[in-house]
């Protein structure tokens, strides 16, 4: 079936059809990529390490790191056309090196099923609150109140693991329609949506009257703050926020038109993103200091706060319902992504129809979240490593599993894969090529390794008792 999958003129094509512009590419990387990892992640772990510095460290790793495993990634993904694994052991073999890059796939098909089983539940809150938000519970809510709905809605099990089906019912179903009906569409307007709602919403955190509160924690660095963990913490959500690290980005890529400049895309996708946090980032922080809240409070702070703005706000009521249905929208085209390369493979190596593999893995990613769910009631006193078993699947991945994939991504594209075969696919060896090889064969895997010791070190250190 594989050999199908190379056309007359000798390129190859991929079995699940073609994104059919460049823009629908960009829009699909941008949906996947803007998602909960920009609206609710960045500010509770920005506010849980101390603001300005995390910050900034994070913006250098998005550029420096980030920037050059995206484009390793697409170019990657386009040149296998296969799955991730499959794509991963085809180029091993043709660069004459070996087939178990595969398993750099399979540790991504991994981390996309872990992920989403937590990423579903967060995302099932958000669905929660946009019926929360249209019955008008926040209205007026003091501080106290909106806590109390927060702390009343994930300690029941039974409310946040119904939503949590929901969301994966969702998913599955767009999943199942195959990529240019169900991907494409879902991205067209969410994204453009999203922003002008937070552009809105930034007007009025900057008449919340604590704006220079936020900006100064969000960009002044208190550098004593900052420990190897935080640094770890920030490299770990550039992975996250950007989805790349574990095939997703290139199971997207393997979908890219011949023709398609992939720095040029990968540019527009990364300003995107930061600047959607960014905003995120801006909205949220003046607005918990307006409040008296407390920025470290964790997963639910953008649940506390922006109820909170809104149910002050004159029309808050619509706006909050809009603002939970587009973070909504964000949530589930960033979820698509994360079960894409399971999908993928389970359709090219199982023989399963999309809909089928689509089916079994929601059914595994739904059953895996149950940990997420019971970690919020029933669990929460079940604690170990990192915490509850939430918190332990979220920082295995983001933290680990994302950077230890982007490492070797980083490696093979510019270490295993010839000149020729990355800089046909970069579109020439001009300036732009030359950085992105300085950045992939030097800068990102040297940089992600340093990060993962010095933070990882002292834990295996201290747990072995060495
Ligand atoms: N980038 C998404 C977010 O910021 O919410 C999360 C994500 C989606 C991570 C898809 C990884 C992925 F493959």
């Amino acid at each position: 079936m594989l050999s199908s999958q190379v056309a007359d003129d000798g390129r190859r094509r991929s079995l699940h059809g073609h994104w059919s512009s460049r823009m629908a590419f960009v829009l699909a990387v941008t949906g996947s990529a803007v998602g909960l990892g920009n609206v609710w992640k960045f500010p509770y772990i920005a506010g849980q390490n101390g603001g300005g510095a995390f910050v900034l460290v994070y913006l250098v790793c998005v550029i420096l790191i980030g920037m050059p495993v995206m484009m390793s990634e697409i170019l990657i993904g386009r040149r296998g056309r296969r799955n991730p694994m499959a794509t991963m052991a085809l180029l091993g073999r043709e660069e004459g090196h070996s087939k178990r890059w595969q398993w750099v796939g399979a540790l991504g098909v991994v981390a996309g099923v872990l992920i989403l089983s937590y990423y579903s539940v967060v995302a099932g809150w958000v669905l929660g609150y946009v019926v929360k938000s249209a019955t008008g519970t926040f209205a007026g809510a003091s501080a106290e109140q909106v806590s109390a709905t927060f702390a009343g809605f994930t300690g029941s099990w039974q409310a946040i693991g119904l939503t949590h089906t929901l969301f994966m019912g969702l998913t599955i179903f767009v999943v199942a329609r195959g990529v240019e009906r169900g991907l494409e569409q879902a991205v067209r307007f969410m994204v453009p949506a999203l922003l002008l709602l937070l552009v809105a919403l930034l007007g009025y955190a900057i008449n919340s009257g604590s704006f220079m509160d936020g900006v100064q924690f969000m960009f002044t660095p208190a550098w004593e703050k900052l420990s190897w963990g935080s640094v770890l913490v920030a490299l770990g959500q550039a992975f996250f926020t950007l989805s790349i690290g574990m095939g997703a980005i290139m199971a997207y890529g393997a979908y890219l038109p011949e023709e398609t400049s992939i720095t040029g895309s990968t540019a527009t996708v990364v300003a995107a993103d930061t600047g959607i946090a960014m905003l995120a980032g801006l909205v949220i922080f003046p607005l918990v200091f307006a409040n008296g809240l407390d920025p470290a409070e964790g997963p639910g702070l953008v649940f506390e706060t922006l109820p909170l703005a809104f149910g002050k706000m004159p029309g808050g009521v619509f706006f909050s319902t809009l603002f939970f249905v587009l973070l909504s929208f964000a949530a589930w085209t960033s979820a698509l992504g994360l079960v894409e390369p399971a999908v993928a493979w389970l359709v090219e190596h199982r023989n399963r129809t999309r809909s089928q593999a689509a089916v079994m893995m929601g059914f595994l990613v739904w059953f895996v979240g149950l940990g997420s769910v019971l970690s919020f009631n029933v669990l929460n006193e079940f604690t170990f490593l990192a915490g509850t078993i939430y918190d332990n699947v979220d920082y295995l991945t983001s933290n680990i599993m994302l950077p230890l994939g982007g490492l070797l991504i980083t490696v093979f594209a510019g270490w295993i894969m010839c000149r020729n075969s990355t800089a046909d696919e970069l579109g020439g060896a001009g300036t732009m090529y030359k950085a992105w090889r300085g950045l992939a064969r030097f800068v990102a895997p040297i940089g992600i390794l340093l990060i993962l010791i010095n933070a990882v070190w002292p834990t295996i250190r201290a747990t072995l008792d060495i």
